[in-house]
């Protein structure tokens, strides 16, 4: 799975190497956080807990890096870039069940607990970066010139 990841992030420049980085730790924490608390042994539970951490730091760097790139796209450029991350997200998704869906089936995870988890991690990181300009923004800025 690692050389796959390798492999495909290269192909298109530095933004999109980074965007695969970033979908990879974004997995991470939806694998590691539900395995977290399927996972009966403490040890196993704790080294979950460890790299979620460290998962979130990673992922926070991520986000200020898009973050600030979306603030100079127009808003259509903004969707764009968001349909095409959900449907890498979702590919890359897939491909992990399809990798690791046993060992997460034998600790009672389902494909689709793992779906919802991992869904709701993308959902929660597109939200904090994709800033879409609201009419009381606009409105706002209007305001102040
Ligand atoms: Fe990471």
């Amino acid at each position: 799975m690692n050389s796959i990841f390798r492999k495909f992030r290269t192909l298109i420049g530095l933004e999109f190497n980074l965007q695969i980085l970033l979908t990879a730790e974004l997995i991470a924490e939806a694998y590691y956080g539900i395995l977290a608390k399927h996972v009966p042994d403490p040890v196993i539970k704790s080294m979950c807990q460890k790299v979620l951490r460290d998962e979130v730091k990673h992922i926070a760097f991520h986000e200020e890096f898009f973050r600030l790139n979306q603030r100079r796209w127009l808003p259509i450029s903004s969707t764009i870039w968001s349909l095409q991350f959900q449907a890498v997200f979702m590919c890359v998704e897939r491909a992990v069940w399809l990798d690791h869906g046993k060992c997460l089936m034998g600790f009672g995870i389902s494909k689709h607990d793992f779906r919802a988890k991992a869904q709701g991690v993308c959902r929660r990181f597109l939200n904090r970066v994709i800033m879409l300009p609201s009419l009381s923004t606009s409105a706002q800025a209007h305001a102040k010139m």
